[in-house]
């Protein structure tokens, strides 16, 4: 029994995470670093160029992206300078450059003071400031004069760029939980576990020595003033529902890391990391899902989709995939919020093998009466955070074994060390299991966050926690699917668990294993 509760949970939280409205205020924009200096930053990091402006590094005769040579990478993440192999990459900062008495190498090359041009001629040109030529260990540059100034301006404060909220005796994280309004609860059960399990890791020792200290926003205008006034190294879990766009552009501007946050819409970009599938891994599973029950033919299916936000990116993602497997054609319907014609919808979809229906507020439940009616009885394909829970008992008897729905998890996900886990957690520090979906998913970000600060190593920065995050493959949380990041992938659990309804048990049956969004 306990463990059903908790599949149901799930959807409970999902559905109220859908009514939240993206009403959070928009907090003002600044950081420590100039824009300039921001950019030179990219460029310094990760060897990024202004969009639009390729940055290209030659090494000896070959060229490949800066991204893969980053000055970082060779003179340091402060630009301390390293040896290597014999070779030495020198200190970077710009007092060290422009020291009046130049600089005596290694190899016995001597040369006087950088000034700006000079140094532009040695990143693209691979000359000191006494013309003479480097090792052909230094890369050139092919890169523009605006983004030597970027780089210079970055050099100048590149000593005192420390990420936030680290020292040696800890690292400070913040946790996104709102404290008012429908889901105060959910965060209030999710602070305890996190609050929880922190005090157990440092009082185990911490990170590296480092105690991980919690510290709380409300809202996604609070969690911009932490970040900002460089309270927070990290975020960790939380609730980012209905504030999705702010914390993206949040974590994009001051470059802060988010490890979990938990919502329905996951963001592109760089720092946030999400454990739980969105509307577009699932959509992505559904097809693949669909693809596997008739591997021998071409598919005809056809998307209905609400124009909103959520349906709208389960329906893009669904039609991406198609396209992408080559294995049929996808036909997209959609109507405006309210304006949903199921008469209209079947005639126009008719003929399609499979439907995949993103709607709203049990329409799924009237569209397939609909279809009933007019005698056509396709595969109809489901998310099941969109689906209205009415549906388990009022499946036409032609639509037996043809109704399917995406979960994001299933109790089987929660091993019994995990669930010991939470137990002991809860028992320990004494508060109630309560909201488990919420729960579970506050214990997993923190025991990623706290995984990817171990791999991190001692030196971790936050760009070290964004490399070591995006070499999870197949971590194992014991609470949620396995999570795989990569460098282009932000959602650990891509795919979905597919679950048929049967009608006579009025029960969701499992109709596939975990099936994988690409
Ligand atoms: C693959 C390793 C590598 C990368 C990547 C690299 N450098 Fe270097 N860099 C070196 C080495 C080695 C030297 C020393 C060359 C010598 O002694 O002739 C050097 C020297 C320099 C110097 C001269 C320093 C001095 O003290 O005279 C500057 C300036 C410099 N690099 C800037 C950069 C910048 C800016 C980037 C990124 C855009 C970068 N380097 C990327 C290896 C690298």
């Amino acid at each position: 029994m306990k463990r059903r509760l908790k599949l149901h949970a799930a959807c409970a939280l999902a559905l109220l995470a859908l009514t939240l409205p993206s009403a959070f205020a928009q907090g003002q924009k600044t950081h420590g670093l100039t824009p300039q200096e921001r950019r030179g930053r990219a460029i310094y990091l990760r060897g990024e160029g202004t969009p639009g402006r390729e940055l290209k590094a030659l090494v000896g005769e070959v060229d490949v992206p800066a991204s893969t040579m980053t000055c970082a990478g060779c003179h340091g993440a402060r630009g301390e300078g390293k040896t290597e192999g014999g070779v030495t990459a020198g200190n970077l900062t710009w007092a060290n450059l422009v020291k009046p008495y130049g600089h005596t190498h290694p190899t016995g090359r001597r040369h006087g003071p950088f000034d700006e041009a000079a140094f532009f001629r040695a990143v693209s040109e691979g000359v000191d400031p006494s013309k003479n030529d480097m090792l052909a260990a230094m890369p050139r540059y092919q890169m523009s004069a605006e983004d030597a100034a970027d780089l210079v301006a970055y050099l100048k404060r590149i000593e005192d760029d420390h990420d936030p909220g680290l020292s040696d005796a800890s690292v400070r994280v913040g946790t996104l939980l709102p404290t008012a309004g429908p889901l105060a609860a959910a965060g209030a059960a999710m602070r305890d576990v996190l609050a929880a399990y922190l005090n157990e890791l440092n009082a185990a020792g911490g990170v590296f020595g480092r105690k991980v200290e919690l510290q709380s926003a409300s809202d996604a205008a609070d969690a911009r003033r932490l970040a900002e006034a460089g309270e927070v190294f990290a975020f960790v879990g939380g609730l980012s529902a209905g504030a999705d766009a702010e914390v993206a552009a949040l974590a994009r501007e001051l470059e802060v890391p988010f490890v979990g946050p938990a919502t329905l819409l996951p963001q592109p970009g760089r720092y946030v990391f999400y454990l739980m599938p969105g509307p577009a891994e699932q959509a992505r599973a559904l097809f693949n899902f669909q693809a596997q029950r008739q591997p021998q033919s071409h598919l005809k299916v056809a998307v209905i989709y609400e124009e909103s936000e959520f349906p709208a990116a389960a329906a893009a993602a669904a039609a991406e995939q198609c396209e992408k497997s080559g294995r049929g054609t996808l036909l997209k319907f959609s109507y405006a919020r309210g304006k949903f014609d199921p008469a209209a919808l079947v005639r126009g979809a008719k003929g399609a093998d499979a439907v995949l229906f993103f709607g709203a507020d049990g329409e799924e439940k009237t569209f397939i009466e609909e279809a009933d009616a007019a005698g056509w009885h396709p595969d109809v394909l489901l998310l099941g955070a969109l689906t209205g829970r009415e549906l388990v008992s009022s499946v036409p008897a032609g639509f037996r074994e043809k109704v399917f729905l995406t979960f994001p998890t299933v109790p089987t996900d929660l091993t019994e060390g995990g669930e010991a886990e939470l137990r002991a957690l809860s028992a320990k520090y004494k508060f109630g299991l309560r909201h488990t979906a919420a729960q579970l998913s506050a214990l997993a970000a923190a025991k990623t966050l706290a995984e990817g600060l171990r791999r991190g190593g001692r030196d971790v920065s936050r760009e070290r926690l964004v490399t070591a995050l995006e070499g999870l493959y197949d971590y194992e949380t014991g609470l949620t699917p396995r999570l795989t990041f990569g460098p282009n992938r932000r959602v650990g659990a891509a795919g979905a668990y597919v679950v048929r309804i049967d009608p006579e048990r009025q029960e969701f049956v499992p109709a596939s294993g975990w099936v994988k969004a690409y």
